[in-house]
């Protein structure tokens, strides 16, 4: 079977022979793929809603051929709720808004730190879900981006650990990418700066307060991506 670029590299974090939790599955590419592929023990595959999980249902019994399907568990629930404490070595909460992985992980923390290993691929809201790993002793052991139809996902790949960022821009700019030289990074930086600019002009117009003080956080924002565009040449 063959992987969207994203799925894949939200499957290469993986470890190997770990037990998955892949929460809010969907259609289901990403349990079949770990189970066929032998790379998981076991996939407990999660969604909140029974219609996602009729897909991956469906595309579990139309893959009858495969070896080791008994291995795939299909739990429908909220979040982490249709996972036991110490049932899973991994998560994956991926295709999602950055603020709703933050109040997954958040709403069961007995649970949570029970996890090992987090894969996470917000959507949008990556600088809060940051924000929250940071100041939630999680450390993050890697990131990485992925460009899809012209939109841009970052993957973040942590454990339970302290670490914390020395610059503010860290937490919308993954510090990993750069050590990394993503090869995708300084298109994703003038991307954001591109749409920054684009709210700027917007802002021009209005007169108020709160216009001028947004006005000067994004050009301040806008001085801090650049100079991480100059960090990346530097490594
Ligand atoms: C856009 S799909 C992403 C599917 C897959 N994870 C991916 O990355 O391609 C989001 C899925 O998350 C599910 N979802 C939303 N909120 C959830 C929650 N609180 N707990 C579990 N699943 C949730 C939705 O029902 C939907 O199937």
């Amino acid at each position: 079977m063959q992987l969207s670029d994203r799925l894949k590299k939200i499957a290469n974090y993986v470890p190997k022979n770990t037990i998955v939790g892949d929460i809010g599955t969907d259609h289901g590419y990403i349990p079949v793929y770990l189970i066929s592929k032998s790379i998981a023990k076991k996939v407990i595959a999660t969604d909140i809603s029974q219609n996602s999980l009729n897909k991956i249902i469906n595309y579990v019994n139309s893959t009858n051929h495969m070896d080791n399907i008994e291995n795939i568990e299909i739990r429908l629930g909220d979040g982490l709720e249709p996972i036991r404490p110490f049932e899973v070595d991994t998560v994956i909460i991926a295709g999602m808004g950055g603020l709703l992985i933050r109040d997954i992980l958040d709403k069961d923390k007995t649970k949570r730190d029970s996890i090992t290993y987090f894969i996470l691929q917000p959507n949008i809201a990556s600088r809060e879900l940051r924000e929250y790993l940071y100041e939630n002793n999680f450390e993050i052991i890697d990131e990485s981006l992925v460009k899809e139809d012209g939109k841009f996902y970052e993957i973040i790949y942590a454990k339970k650990g302290k670490s914390y960022v020395t610059k503010d821009i860290y937490y919308e700019v993954g510090e990993k990418l750069i050590h990394n030289k993503d090869p995708l990074l300084k298109e994703f930086i003038h991307d954001k700066i591109k749409r920054l600019k684009n709210i700027i002009i917007e802002l021009e117009d209005k007169n108020t307060n709160k216009a001028k003080e947004r006005y000067e956080k994004l050009n301040k924002e806008i001085l801090e991506l650049k100079e991480v565009l100059k960090e990346i040449e530097s490594y």
